[in-house]
């Protein structure tokens, strides 16, 4: 099952009030991130059920200083945050762990709170990702996130799956990343 690629831009052309809105966060500011063409995939997905709407300013956020008066993008930001219905983050590994402008940004949420009761899907697509996909798990605890186990989901050896266009190509990926976007929707409309 090859899923027709959805850019960023055409997914922001079709928000719509009445429906759920889904805040997709990517772990990498790759050109060509494989992270990118999973979270494209998710959408098309669930097209015509959510707003789904990618954030893509992570690149742009401030490094965390604990500023009480923080940059405009912070703001806006944690304003798109509080205003969604649930976050999906999708992340590589790097180094060993979670990349610096993710944790960057999640660093900035935690005396704000924006993430407390937040229901959150979260993949790791990386070569393996364990350690990122467990380090993530730990921080989304530490600011009291909802992560539903059945909304997580590991990816591994991401790069054979996909293809030179950017689109999952692994019929069992596509697969499970649609079961954990229904559990994720379910769990947001049950809230
Ligand atoms: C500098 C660098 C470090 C990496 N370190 C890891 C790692 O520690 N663990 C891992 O599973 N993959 C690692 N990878 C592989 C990435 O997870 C893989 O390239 C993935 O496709 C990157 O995600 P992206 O395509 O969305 O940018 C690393 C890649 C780079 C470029």
């Amino acid at each position: 099952m090859l899923l027709p690629n959805v850019s960023c831009h055409q997914i922001l052309a079709v928000k719509n009030r009445d429906k759920i809105s889904i805040l997709a966060i990517p772990g990498s500011l790759r050109v060509n991130s494989s992270n990118n063409a999973v979270i494209s995939t998710a959408a098309t997905l669930v097209a015509g059920e959510v707003d789904f709407i990618i954030y893509e300013g992570l690149g742009s956020l401030p490094h965390f200083d604990g500023s009480d008066d923080p940059a405009p993008e912070v703001i806006e930001f944690r304003k798109l945050l509080k205003e969604a219905d649930g976050v999906f983050i999708c992340s590589p590994e790097y180094a060993f762990g979670v990349p610096g402008s993710l944790k960057n940004a999640l660093d900035w949420t935690v005396s704000s709170g924006e993430f407390v009761n937040k229901p959150v899907a979260l993949i790791t697509a990386a070569t393996g990702g364990d350690k990122a996909h467990a380090s993530l798990k730990l921080t989304l605890s530490v600011l009291s996130a909802r992560v539903l186990e059945e909304s997580t989901l590991l990816i591994p050896y991401i790069r054979a799956k996909i293809n030179d266009s950017g689109e999952v190509t692994d019929n069992e990926t596509i697969q499970a990343i649609k079961n954990i976007m229904d559990t994720f929707i379910r769990d947001i409309k049950e809230r």
